[in-house]
């Protein structure tokens, strides 16, 4: 498998604007197209976050027509969505109120239901979205999945050595133990099912790990990511490792 090609940055400030600067192009062209609607899968944690206060500035929230939006996760805890560690949460406050979508298109995780119920309730949500339970290769259900990527090489919520890495049936599964608190995450073959798999990775911490990540090093979550379509992983500098080991 090719290595995913990469974009780096000189520091994070630079690479959250050239991400949701990227983010907007690539939304307003698609929407352009004429297409009814399209769906992005959004990581949590912390990286994001200024992308999605960067995406909700009028300069670039302005070009996208936000009825025709819908928004996922690609994972969240199984907290109170006004839970300090909801992604939901840091997502709504970053980037949701500030912009005109209608609330059916924002596709929560439902945790005020038990773990296991939840990702049942999320998958159907999702295959309800896509219009059945079966992905079609070719007609990927999201046109971005932004992901992160923990130091330990996880993504989502699907963690190192985790049994929800073998699920390929379930498009939702709950993940517990792994974390003090239960997830929910989607699977590998729904992360894959995008347009573009976007990989948001910064600090140095994580340079190691993501240059085997990029290698497909199937040890790792993260290395396991494939796309539908193409994947791309933004990088700052301190992530990516000098310019002259451009790998
Ligand atoms: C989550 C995320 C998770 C995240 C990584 C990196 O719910 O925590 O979806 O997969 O992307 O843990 O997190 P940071 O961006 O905070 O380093």
């Amino acid at each position: 498998m090719p290595l995913a090609p990469r974009r780096v940055y000189a520091d994070k400030q630079a690479l959250v604007i050239a991400c949701a600067d990227w983010l907007t192009d690539r939304l307003a062209s698609r929407l352009s197209q004429g297409v009814p609607r399209i769906a992005l899968a959004l990581s949590g944690g912390n990286t994001p976050r200024p992308v999605f206060e960067a995406l909700a500035s009028p300069v670039r929230a302005g070009r996208l027509d936000w009825s025709r939006i819908h928004v996922f996760w690609g994972d969240e805890r199984c907290v109170p969505h006004d839970h300090p560690d909801s992604n939901y949460r840091m997502t709504r406050t970053a980037l949701l109120d500030a912009v005109p979508i209608p609330a059916a298109n924002v596709h929560a995780v439902p945790t005020d239901l038990p773990p296991a119920q939840a990702a049942r309730a999320y998958q159907q949500r999702l295959q309800a979205y896509y219009g059945g339970p079966h992905l079609v290769p070719g007609r990927p259900l999201f046109d971005v999945n932004l992901l992160g990527m923990g130091a330990d090489g996880h993504t989502a919520s699907l963690f190192p050595g985790s049994a929800a890495l073998e699920e390929t049936h379930d498009w939702a599964v709950a993940v517990e133990g792994e974390r003090p608190e239960p997830r929910v995450s989607l699977t590998l073959p729904v992360l894959a099912s995008a347009a573009t798999v976007v990989f948001l990775v910064t600090g140095e911490e994580k340079r190691e790990v993501a240059l085997r990540a990029r290698h497909h090093d199937r040890s790792l979550p993260a290395g396991r990511v494939w796309a539908e379509g193409d994947m791309m992983w933004m990088m700052d500098r301190a992530a990516a490792g000098a310019a002259d080991e451009e790998k």
